[in-house]
């Protein structure tokens, strides 16, 4: 497999290209995103010709990956070029007149920052206190509904079904091919039967990989129940299928397929309605169920390849018998909709208690990402255990995490009540750490980022504003679906006493 070499560049050079016949892999300039009016920095990552006619797929420099795209020769800024220089040796010097670009004034360096069609935040601009501060601010501004769920219409909710106890399938074959971890081109058939296995490597499902393949994206679209939904990353499904304009996928056991008709021939026999395993809570319209990584392994499998698209600094093995998913659904008259999900490792050395987690893009931004954290807390309560999710979070992960250990904090914080003798109440970070099950570090970073530790006459105290007092009940309010313990029927598993998961 083909790995990115580290590549250095020479800010100081940068060359004025004649046409964009110079530009190749690896070099920057600035690019018109999306077809807007910004020209932010960009990374050649890829070149093709279509039709006689260069194309670029590029990596705007200070953004996320989920923004990277393909670009025509108009959309890029041949008057200041980047080249990259490899082992010192810098290359690429041409001059030459140019086509100056009507839009564009900004250099490297000084680029403007669009609003983009998806969050931008990179990590630098995620990491640091002013971040959470804005994070904090834009929780009083902003005045978007969060976590309402609309409620059906009675009339077409049909009586909602007793809670699914699934009776656990014959565990498929494990067949471990020791091959590259991502194969970029699978057998469909291989795949889904769960017949591709490639071995684990590390404590985690996951690890960084970073290549010219997968570093773009591969999929057009996928058609998931009434979803259609762009892909934000490369995920290894079939190289037949990426070739597609879609890729339609069964909302109930992600199997895929290339064509709607296949898709439709496929529902007429697939007979799930909600995902394998327990449902192990339910309230009102939200459920969750567990799976096992190693009796569902075809799901389990599919719901990796699925959850790909949208995680980019994890990469997907094959082995999924170390974990357990927890998939969150929507019930309506259809069934039980996949909204997002977490995996969890079934034992942790590191306290992880998440793996990854993911909400679908269409349900994105309601608070159902706070939702699937909640959960997990929850089933870290019932184990007794501190945990934390597992490093590194993305942007994305980083925000929500962030504002839930911080809901979460505060919420203890402000429902402590004095002491019978009016002394201010006290209460300890292990405290914390026992009712909410947050990791000491955890706890330790929010309060710091925060800023609510204060050094008083010799020890350490909270002090909270009643400004953040108000925003924090505000926020609160908009938080209108929780997990009800009451409402989870489940007993952790000693897993270290069994032989094999
Ligand atoms: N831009 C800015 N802030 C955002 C965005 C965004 N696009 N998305 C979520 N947030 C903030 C919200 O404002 C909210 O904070 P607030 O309540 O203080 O305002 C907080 O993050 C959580 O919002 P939710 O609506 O509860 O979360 P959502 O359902 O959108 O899910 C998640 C969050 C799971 C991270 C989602 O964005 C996602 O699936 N992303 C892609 C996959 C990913 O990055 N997963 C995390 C990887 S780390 C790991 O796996 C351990
Ligand atoms: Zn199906």
């Amino acid at each position: 497999m083909k790995v990115t070499q580290k590549i250095e560049f020479d800010e100081d050079v940068s060359s004025i290209c004649e046409s964009t016949g110079a530009l190749t892999e690896g070099c920057r300039l600035p690019v018109r995103m999306h077809k807007t009016e910004d020209w932010p920095l960009a990374e050649v990552v890829s070149i093709k010709d279509l039709d006689g006619k260069r194309q670029f797929y590029v990596h705007y420099v200070d953004f996320n990956k989920r923004l990277d795209e393909w670009v025509t020769e108009e959309d890029v800024d041949t008057r200041k070029v980047q080249f990259p220089r490899r082992d010192g040796t810098q290359t690429g010097a041409s001059t030459g007149v140019t086509t100056p670009k009507k839009h564009h004034s900004s250099l490297p360096g000084s680029v403007s920052r669009p609003t983009s069609p998806q969050p931008a935040a990179s990590n630098e601009m995620v990491n640091g206190n002013a971040v959470l501060a804005a994070a904090l601010q834009k929780k009083i501004n902003r005045k978007r509904k969060l976590n309402s769920v609309p409620a059906p219409p009675l009339a077409v909710v049909p009586e909602i079904p007793p809670p699914i106890i699934t009776p656990a399938p014959t565990p498929a074959p494990i067949v471990v091919i020791p091959t590259t971890p991502v194969p970029v081109s699978v057998s469909e058939e291989a795949s889904q039967d769960g017949k591709n296995a490639t071995p684990r490597q590390s404590g985690s499902m996951v690890i960084h990989q970073d290549d010219v393949v997968t570093r773009m994206k591969n999929v057009e679209m996928i058609e998931l129940g009434k979803h259609r939904i762009k892909p934000w990353y490369f995920s290894p499904y079939p190289q037949e299928l990426c070739q597609m304009p879609c890729i339609y996928i069964c909302e109930f056991c992600l199997k895929y397929r290339k064509s709607r008709k296949c898709l439709e021939r496929h529902l007429a026999k697939c007979n799930l309605r909600h995902p394998p395993g327990n449902e192990i809570y339910r309230k009102h319209t939200i459920s969750f169920f567990e799976i096992d990584g190693r009796k569902n392994k075809v799901y389990a499998q599919n719901l990796c390849l699925l959850a790909k698209l949208f995680l980019d600094h994890k990469t997907l093995y094959y082995d999924t018998d170390p974990f357990l998913f927890y998939v969150m659904t929507e019930f309506d008259s259809r069934g039980f909709h996949i909204v997002g999900y977490f995996s969890k490792e079934k034992e942790s050395t590191e306290d992880y208690n998440v793996a990854c987690i993911l909400t679908m893009p269409p349900y994105q931004r309601k608070g159902y990402g706070k939702l699937l954290i909640e959960f997990s807390y929850e089933l870290s309560k019932f184990e007794g255990k501190t945990g934390s999710p597992e490093k590194p979070l993305s942007d994305l992960g980083l925000l929500s995490y962030r504002s839930y250990w911080a809901q979460t904090i505060l919420e203890i914080f402000i429902s402590q009540k004095p002491t019978s003798d009016g002394e201010k109440p006290t209460i300890t970070i292990n405290d914390i750490c026992e009712c909410t099950s947050i990791k000491k570090e955890d706890v330790i970073s929010t309060l710091q980022n925060l800023n609510l530790i204060n050094y008083y006459k010799g020890q350490y105290i909270v002090c909270i504003s009643r400004d953040i007092i108000d925003q924090h009940k505000k926020a609160m309010d908009k938080r209108k679906i929780r997990i009800d313990s009451k409402c989870l029927h489940w007993t952790p598993k000693d897993w270290s006493k069994r032989s094999k998961w």
